[in-house]
């Protein structure tokens, strides 16, 4: 497995995959790798031939007060693991590396980045589309893949690619959980054992609310309702957002009739943990 730290290392690494005739598949993450960035991995494996993995904790993301400074790192244990999925090359680049000066481009997505998480993080996904259209320019992969975990984002990420016109097809994996449900974040490590053991609350609400959908609930209000009353059984989980949404637009729907996205981010202390479902009413669209 080979650490690519410059951009000029990638570039040289990813001319002879090309020469070589490899296809290259990239997971970008933020490391501090847990089972959910493997399954990513692993699929990864089987749609290409040359496994690229980015580890960059990118600052344009994180807004003022965020978790920047502490969002956990562990780069030798995630580069064991890498190694040990088989993967061709880790570009591991610095901050000076990727921002040289303060960057002057943020991409924005008018319409879908002020829904959602977008309210409580204004800047957040003008950071991620800026740091994901770097690393798809300096390593040109032919897929990348993404977690559902993060719906908003894989949606900004596929308009990212169709309307920049990057010739990179944008898979999507679903989300790895625990045994209780919890979905796998990096930032799970943060959680008190008292709150990861309410944690699991944020889940129980979505599949509440799939389920109100799934045997014909239309009202998207009655749906977020059950939401938000079932975490607040949980006194210690304060609630960002429970939403009922359309996939496309983000914007709730007057009747549910067609598959809708049901999210919820929460605060656990100064964790915020986010969370989704997708939902199918029945019927002709849904079963
Ligand atoms: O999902 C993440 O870990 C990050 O937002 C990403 C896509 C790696 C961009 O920094």
């Amino acid at each position: 497995m080979l650490v690519v730290t410059t951009i000029p290392e990638a570039r040289a690494r990813r001319d002879e995959d090309r020469s070589e005739g490899r296809r290259v598949v990239l997971v970008p993450t933020m490391g501090f790798l847990h089972q959910g960035h493997l399954s990513l991995v692993r699929r990864a494996r089987s749609v290409g031939d040359s496994v690229w993995v980015s580890i960059f904790v990118n600052p344009t993301q994180f807004g003022p007060g965020e978790d920047l400074e502490r969002y956990p790192r562990d780069l030798a244990r995630d580069l064991q693991m890498l190694e040990a999925e088989g993967v061709a090359v880790v570009f591991v680049p610095s901050v000076e590396e990727m921002y040289p000066e303060p960057a002057r481009v943020r991409i924005s997505f008018p319409g879908l980045d002020d829904a959602l998480c977008g309210r409580t993080r204004p800047t957040h996904f003008s950071g991620v589309g800026l740091v994901v259209a770097k690393l798809f320019n300096i390593i040109e992969p032919e897929v990348a893949i993404f977690g559902q975990k993060d719906a908003q984002q894989a949606l900004l990420i596929r308009r990212l690619a169709s309307d920049l016109d990057f010739p990179i097809a944008i898979e999507i994996a679903p989300t790895v959980r625990e045994a209780d449900g919890l979905a796998m974040s990096s930032r799970n490590s943060y959680l008190q054992p008292s709150q990861r053991e309410v944690a699991p609350v944020i889940h129980r609400a979505l599949l509440l609310g799939r389920e109100a959908v799934e045997t014909g609930e239309a009202d998207p209000q009655v749906v977020r309702q059950l939401m938000i009353d079932t975490i607040a059984t949980a006194p210690a989980v304060t609630l960002d957002y429970a939403e009922c949404v359309r996939i496309g637009d983000l914007l709730e729907p007057e009747r549910i009739d067609s598959p809708v996205l049901l999210a919820i981010a929460a605060h656990l202390g100064a964790t915020r943990l986010i969370d989704n479902e997708l939902a199918c009413p029945p019927g002709p669209t849904g079963e």
